[in-house]
């Protein structure tokens, strides 16, 4: 089945990169969330990055005009039920999520399949709670979404093929790379980048290191991008804190018991950027 229509659920960081691929891709999008201003945020988020693609000849002034013009918003979640694939990009809650696909799923198409961007929440248990596990997968973005190259598919224990194969489809045709997961605690990247964030945290926490000497380190010595605590502020405490969390109880195993300092910084709601304040102060 080819997919045309595409609903995303939820308008945040995640979201609004999502929407912003997918239309610069040629699919029809209908992006909602709970709130209006979120939308609308959203919307102006993808209108300045295509802007910026513009700006730097990445793609043409038609192109962005005809992105923008395939992005519709709605605060009715239920409006996401005729399309062909719907990717929930809420809250990192699993409840926030459950609830989200059973109010969706008296709506849906018969051949809708279901997505979650969850970073770590088990896809099989998601999929369980619904009436179409064969139908249901991990779709898994990275941040920021226009940039970051990979998407990773996460099968479901019920996924089947032909779900899998549609959403390969899809994400070749926004011009990005799959890597296939089976579905263990926080996938492959989270399980392989959180436990490197967190140590990085141990070593600041153990006066190793201080924040600038951790990450010029990492940035200079082993050629990352963005040093850990400058990846981590980016990503989220919360964010951090949460996965590691679903490391340290799925796997049960204390290397990946997270680090003090940083449930401190989330306790504190200093939770990086987008708090202006984490490792580094943005105020
Ligand atoms: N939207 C669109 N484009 C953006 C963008 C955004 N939010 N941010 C940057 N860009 C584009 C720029 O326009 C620029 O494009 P061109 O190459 O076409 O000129 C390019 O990205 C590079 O940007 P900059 O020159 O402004 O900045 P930079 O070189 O410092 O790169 C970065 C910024 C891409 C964010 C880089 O620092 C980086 O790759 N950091 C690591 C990001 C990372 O690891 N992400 C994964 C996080 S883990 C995750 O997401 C999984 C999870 O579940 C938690």
């Amino acid at each position: 089945m080819e997919i045309q229509t595409i609903g995303v659920v939820g308008a945040g960081q995640m979201g609004n990169g999502i929407a912003h691929v997918m239309a610069l891709a040629g699919y029809d999008v209908l992006m909602s969330d709970i709130s209006q201003e979120a939308l609308d945020k959203a919307v102006a988020t993808v209108d300045k990055n295509l802007e910026r693609q513009v700006s730097r000849d990445r793609i043409s002034q038609a192109e962005k005009d005809a992105a923008m013009a395939r992005i519709r918003t709605t605060m009715t979640l239920t409006d996401l039920g005729p399309t062909d694939l719907i990717i929930e990009a809420a809250t990192e809650r699993e409840t926030v999520k459950q609830a989200i696909f059973e109010d969706l799923q008296p709506h849906l198409k018969p051949h809708t399949i279901l997505t979650s961007n969850t970073s770590s929440i088990s896809i099989t248990r998601l999929a369980s709670r619904t009436d179409r596990p064969e139908k249901f997968m991990g779709f898994h973005f990275m941040n920021p979404v226009p940039v970051m190259q990979l998407v990773e598919l996460i099968r479901g224990i019920a996924t089947d093929e032909a779900t899998y194969k549609a959403c390969l489809a899809v994400v070749e045709r926004i011009g990005k790379t799959a890597a296939s997961a089976e579905d263990f605690p926080a996938f492959i990247v989270n399980r392989i980048l959180m436990p490197m964030i967190n140590e990085a945290v141990y070593t600041l926490y153990e006066g190793v290191g201080n924040v600038r000497s951790i990450d010029q380190s990492m940035k200079l010595g082993a050629n990352h991008p963005m040093g850990p605590l400058e990846l981590a502020d980016f990503i989220g405490l919360d964010t951090c804190l949460a996965i590691m969390n679903v490391l340290h109880d799925g796997l049960a195993d204390t290397k990946y018991r997270p680090c003090p300092l940083l449930t401190k910084y989330v306790e504190a709601g200093w939770l990086g950027r987008k708090t202006k304040r984490g490792f580094y102060d943005y105020r």
